[in-house]
């Protein structure tokens, strides 16, 4: 069977898009770090290491994509897309930690306990959740009220904590080497990465004047059904992707019997609701009275990566 994943196809205005935005966010990321003071070196370059090299960025694109379409402003945006990073690489680094799914290659480099030590890794994970909660909270918005402010505060928190992604991985841990459910594996997925991107699509949405409830609830199914399908696609990478490419381990989640979509469904099975999901994602995008054209073509990005 072709790899649906192999023959990646990204327009030309979604290249273009993502690249401006991945420079515009590196440069706020990394201003961030430079701005704070350092008390301890080691720490510092391990927080910079894990947020700095690579990735590709889904979580502050959707944060600056949603809120453009709907009339935010750039400059507000950029504290909601740098704090989500940060959240994001810190699940990472201690997502690859011996004591979760021990794992010793991520973006592409040695993973951060590796390049430094666990106790290191653990901190600069504490660390970076602590810096997305600072950034948040001392950027100085154009648009974004304190109400909404607040807002976006409560829903990071929501997102990285019980209720979101770290509920998520202690289900994820606790059901490997298990066998569940169809809808257990849903909800795992659900909260350990739909979560976090749930949550840059409400934060888009809260730096946007005057949204309507309307526009939000299908924005909100949008990023209920793209967050649970990134995950799907992830588990399918690592059947078949190449480490190369993936920048981490192939194979991490059959060598730790992890419960995945293939696991469960069996390759095809997973492509399929892969398939299903993705058709479900636009029908709620063309529910909306905005040209949604660029989070269509992120919507196929999503599913048909390779990395
Ligand atoms: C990997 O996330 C972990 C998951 C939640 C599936 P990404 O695939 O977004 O990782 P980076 O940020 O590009 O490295
Ligand atoms: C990642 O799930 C979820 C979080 C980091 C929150 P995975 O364990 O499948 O992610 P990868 O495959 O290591 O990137
Ligand atoms: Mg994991
Ligand atoms: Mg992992
Ligand atoms: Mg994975």
């Amino acid at each position: 069977m072709s790899n649906p994943a192999s023959d990646v196809n990204t327009p030309a205005a979604l290249d273009v898009k993502m690249a401006a935005l991945r420079e515009r966010h590196s440069q706020f990321l990394n201003s961030q770090l430079e701005d704070r003071e350092s008390v301890s070196a080691n720490l510092t370059s391990a927080m910079r290491y894990a947020v700095l090299l690579g990735g590709k960025r889904v979580r502050p694109f959707l944060v600056y994509a949603v809120g453009e379409l709907l009339g935010a402003q750039l400059s507000d945006l950029d504290a909601p897309a740098a704090a989500i990073e940060c959240i994001h690489a810190y699940s990472l680094v201690h997502d690859d930690l011996p004591a979760m799914d021990d794992d010793a290659l991520r973006r592409g480099q040695a993973t951060c306990h590796i390049a430094f030590d666990e106790a290191t890794a653990i901190l600069a994970g504490d660390a970076l959740q602590s810096l997305a909660f600072e950034i948040i909270s001392h950027h100085s918005y154009q648009q974004v009220d304190a109400e909404a402010q607040l807002a976006l505060t409560r829903i990071l928190a929501k997102a990285a904590g019980q209720s979101g992604m770290c509920g998520g991985q202690a289900l994820d841990l606790a059901a490997t080497g298990q066998i569940v459910t169809v809808a257990q594996l849903e909800q795992i997925h659900r909260y350990k990465t739909g979560a976090l991107i749930l949550a840059a699509v409400q934060m888009g949405v809260t730096c946007a004047p005057r949204v309507s409830s309307d526009v939000a609830a299908h924005l909100t199914l949008w990023a209920q059904l793209i967050g649970l399908a990134f995950q799907v696609q992830d588990d399918i990478l690592d059947v078949v992707g190449d480490t190369d490419t993936l920048g981490k381990p192939q194979g991490s989640d059959q060598q730790q019997d992890k419960s995945t979509y293939p696991a469960l469904l069996g390759l095809p099975g997973a492509q399929a609701y892969l398939q299903e999901l993705h058709q479900k994602a636009l029908q709620a995008l063309h529910a909306i009275p905005y040209n949604t054209q660029l989070i269509e073509d992120f919507t196929a990005f999503l599913i048909t990566r390779d990395r």
